[in-house]
């Protein structure tokens, strides 16, 4: 092989799924630049990003955590708060706990000895063990006696509650870190069934002096809920990022960076058709370039070659949206067919397509906007957050 020869054998040219970082991981430098800010200087309580499904959001999270790797004095706590398992407050509060420790102590900061998972699932030795040692800091020990007694009432788990997030300011503070509460997929804390909840993680977050949170979800309607209007709990208290698809240039640019890596110029027409393709989404200009790799023959990428990665990853695609269908009732599942196969986001239409009211719909609809696979233009008119997911309906249904 000579130097310049194309090596189809580079296997992690692209990484189709999961949060990317590292060499992997492409630009979105200004809000990397502010969440690195955030993590040197305090300037503010935190951030909330949110943005359409598979834009990036938890990549940037993960990233900036890579990032911090090498600074001892700043922890981030990382928790997706959808994969609170099982389901409820009480293990949501004991993982943000678990995982303070566990930061604080990789990080060298404290030299807990004890198994808190196994104290957390009621290890008695291991609990008399903590509450005996003089060098456990004394948030520790009150989240876990607290823990003991609990009776699953509202007014103990806000108890709860607090003494888990206290942990975090009191560890920062008696160690002198930086602590960084980041909570991935936020609006799920809806789901734990409390009212007021994120009013109560406000009143908390709000008087930290050490520690920083970050938000992400990907309901946008709900993080605006959450941050934009005057009576939103995080209103004011945290900034707010909108993260979006890679704009045309950004994208042009990681698809080129990657290629390159192979020898292998892309041209602007081949670029601007990926674009158009993909939209910019970040995961599927990694699909879509894995799929043109694969398909290589020789060192020339043109349209021929980017419409038959295209009609692999539409025929593939059964995987992913099927799954993203999963996620709705056959109600919701309907009208968003509706809207795909028919080309218009009208309401008035879509409800005549499906057959149902227009109550109904508009209700179905709304649910859609919540969840994040539709956004809305202007009144009555919505159109896709996600348009390969409308192209891969449109080819399925009609
Ligand atoms: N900065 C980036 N550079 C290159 N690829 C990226 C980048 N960010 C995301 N991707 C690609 O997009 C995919 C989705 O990213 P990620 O899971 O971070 O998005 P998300 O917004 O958290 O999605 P969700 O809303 O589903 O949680 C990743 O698997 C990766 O292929
Ligand atoms: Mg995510």
């Amino acid at each position: 092989m000579t130097r310049m020869s194309i090596d189809k054998n580079v296997t992690n040219l692209f990484q189709v799924g999961g949060p990317v970082v590292k060499e992997q991981f492409y630009d979105r430098r200004d809000v990397l630049g502010e969440l690195e800010d955030l993590a040197r200087k305090r300037s503010y309580p935190g951030f909330a990003l949110y943005g359409s499904r598979r834009t990036g959001k938890t990549s940037i999270l993960k990233e900036f955590i890579r990032r911090t790797g090498n600074k001892k004095d700043i922890i981030p706590i990382y928790l997706d708060v959808s994969g609170v398992h099982p389901f409820n407050a009480e293990r949501f509060y004991d993982q943000v706990f678990s995982l303070t420790i566990d930061a604080f102590r990789e990080k060298g900061k404290i030299s807990l000895k004890a198994n808190i998972t196994e104290i957390l699932k009621g290890s008695l030795s291991g609990l008399v063990a903590v509450m005996k040692d003089t060098e456990v800091s004394l948030s520790v020990k009150e989240y876990l006696e607290l823990k003991i007694s609990v009776k699953e009432s509202e007014a103990d788990l806000q108890k709860l509650l607090e003494k888990a997030f206290n942990t975090i300011e009191e560890l920062s503070k008696e160690t002198g870190c930086r602590g960084i509460l980041i909570l991935d997929e936020f609006p799920f804390i809806e789901n734990f069934g409390l009212e007021n909840l994120s009013w109560a993680i406000r009143s908390i977050t709000q008087n930290w002096k050490n520690t920083c949170l970050i938000i992400a979800g990907s309901s946008v309607s709900m993080m605006k809920e959450l941050t934009s209007a005057k009576t939103a709990p995080f209103y004011m208290l945290l900034q707010v990022r909108r993260i979006e698809a890679f704009d045309e240039k950004t994208s042009a640019g990681m698809i080129k960076e990657r290629f390159k890596r192979i020898n292998i110029v892309v041209d602007d027409d081949s670029l601007k058709k990926i674009f158009d393709l993909t939209h910019g989404f970040p995961f599927y200009l990694q699909w879509l370039g894995d799929r043109i790799h694969d398909n290589l023959a020789g060192k020339q990428i043109g349209e021929e070659l980017i419409e038959k990665a295209y009609t692999e990853i539409m025929k593939e695609g059964e995987v992913i949206f099927a799954a993203d269908l999963e996620k709705l009732s056959s109600g919701e599942r309907d009208v968003l067919v509706g809207i795909a196969i028919s080309d218009s986001g009208r309401a008035s239409s879509i409800s005549r397509r499906v057959g149902r009211s227009a109550a109904v719909t508009g209700k179905m609809i709304e649910r859609l906007v919540e969840k994040g696979y539709l956004a809305r233009i202007e009144a009555g008119l919505y159109e896709f957050t996600d348009p390969l997911l409308k192209n891969w309906l449109k080819q399925r249904y009609s």
